[in-house]
């Protein structure tokens, strides 16, 4: 599949277009930014580890029938997806504290939580990705009611998922962020699964594999993405 026009570019990544007008590539960057893009910089690799470490979620996703905007791995930096309509809504679990939940109401890092929890956020930059509820959702036309009882079921279907597959790979699934896209009348999973978008400790020692080792400065950043992928390629 050819590259047309470049279409969008986020922080992490560039979507093109292709011939088929259903489909796009997504390009995944090395770019790395924190604190809606305070803090830039660049893991090396990180496109190429994050494109084999999502393509292997979204094929464990598919397998146990969850329905997500993957097509097919490329190359080493591209994935064929379908071209959705992006939900402007980040969509995250947890099932720990940690990040801002932590900041927020005082918690511990790495409180077991009673239950898992689901959190929006308005996916808009320039306010730096505002903390929404339900009622803004409806309020400001962001999603219909059924749109949202879709996004809910599936993204705490997923977490169940996501948990065992890393478990089975001594990874704990501290939390996540999801998007979805609207496609052909369904609601879809889109965007990418990946230590960008997760909190990763490996099951033990508690070592952190994902992101916050760039968000912190906490060292060996693309150590910890290379072992997601050894794991989750192995
Ligand atoms: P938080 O604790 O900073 O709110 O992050 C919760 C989870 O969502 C964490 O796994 C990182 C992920 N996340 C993103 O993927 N993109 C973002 O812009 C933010 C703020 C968090
Ligand atoms: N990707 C987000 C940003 O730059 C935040 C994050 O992942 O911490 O702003």
């Amino acid at each position: 599949m050819r590259k047309l026009d470049k279409i969008y570019e986020g922080k992490a990544k560039i979507l093109y277009t292709t011939e088929d007008p259903d489909l796009l590539i997504q390009y995944f960057k090395d770019d790395a930014t924190a604190f809606n893009a305070q803090k830039k910089g660049t893991i090396l690799e990180k496109g190429v580890m994050n494109n084999q470490i999502a393509t292997k979620i979204f094929e464990n996703l598919t397998s146990v029938g969850v329905e997500t905007h993957f097509v097919k791995h490329l190359n080493e930096r591209e994935m064929l997806v379908k071209k959705v309509e992006i939900v402007p809504i980040e969509v995250i679990i947890r099932n720990r504290a940690a990040g801002s939940l932590c900041r927020v109401l005082g918690l511990t890092e790495g409180l077991q939580l009673a239950c898992p929890t689901l959190e929006f956020c308005y996916k808009n930059d320039s306010l730096g990705d505002p903390l929404i509820n339900e009622y803004h959702i409806r309020a400001l036309g962001l999603a219909t009611d059924e749109e949202m009882k879709t996004i809910t079921k599936m993204a705490f279907a997923i977490n169940e998922h996501l948990k065992k597959f890393f478990l089975d790979l001594k990874i704990e699934l501290i939390d996540f962020k999801l998007e979805f896209g609207r496609y052909k009348g369904d609601i879809i999973l889109a965007d990418e699964i990946s230590p960008d978008t997760c909190r990763l400790w490996e099951v033990g020692t508690g070592n952190k594999l994902d992101k916050d080792r760039f968000r912190r400065d906490l060292g060996n950043v693309e150590d910890a993405y290379k072992e997601v992928l050894r794991r989750v390629t192995k």
